[in-house]
């Protein structure tokens, strides 16, 4: 059961981004408020796109897969997708990739900046089915706040 006041978590990421334009200082702070305001996860972090793969990028918890390709696993998915994609449970989802075994639900958010695929947000939690379709609402809306500051870096991380 998810409790997060993600509208307020907008505004303090708006606040804490302020003016900055770089990319990977915005990202890692962006990745460090969401893993703190948010209850039972065990990572959050950021994939971006290089190329035909996702690479590893800021991340708080458990050291990760560094790349994945487009079309593999949930991260890959939603990228190939342009959708997120909300796991109840990880190990029902064909081609999962494990990186940390206590993740057991999942939510990733493609990250669009001026309508191109950069990378995506990736959450995991240790509980099944821990985010709720106003959590992927509320991540969704969070996400495209911090893409519209990222519009104003010359490029992504
Ligand atoms: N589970 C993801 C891989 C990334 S880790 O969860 C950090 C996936 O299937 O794409």
């Amino acid at each position: 059961m998810s409790h997060t006041d993600y509208k307020l978590l907008e505004s303090q990421m708006t606040a804490l981004l302020g003016d900055e334009q770089d990319a990977l200082a915005n990202s890692s702070n962006f990745v460090g408020l969401l893993y703190n305001a948010m209850a039972d996860i065990n990572w959050l972090g950021i994939y971006v796109l290089r190329g035909d793969e996702l690479v590893l990028g800021p991340f708080q918890g458990q050291t990760a897969c560094i790349r994945i390709p487009l079309g593999s696993g949930v991260c890959g998915t939603a990228a190939a997708s342009l959708q997120t994609q909300r796991v109840a449970d990880v190990h029902d989802f064909p081609g999962h990739i494990a990186c940390d075994v206590a993740s057991r639900s999942e939510i990733v958010v493609p990250l669009l900046v001026n309508e191109k695929l950069v990378g995506v947000l990736d959450i995991d939690s240790p509980s099944l089915d821990r985010f709720t379709a106003a959590d992927q609402e509320g991540i969704e809306s969070v996400c495209r706040a911090f893409c519209e500051i990222l519009s104003r870096s010359a490029g992504f991380i």
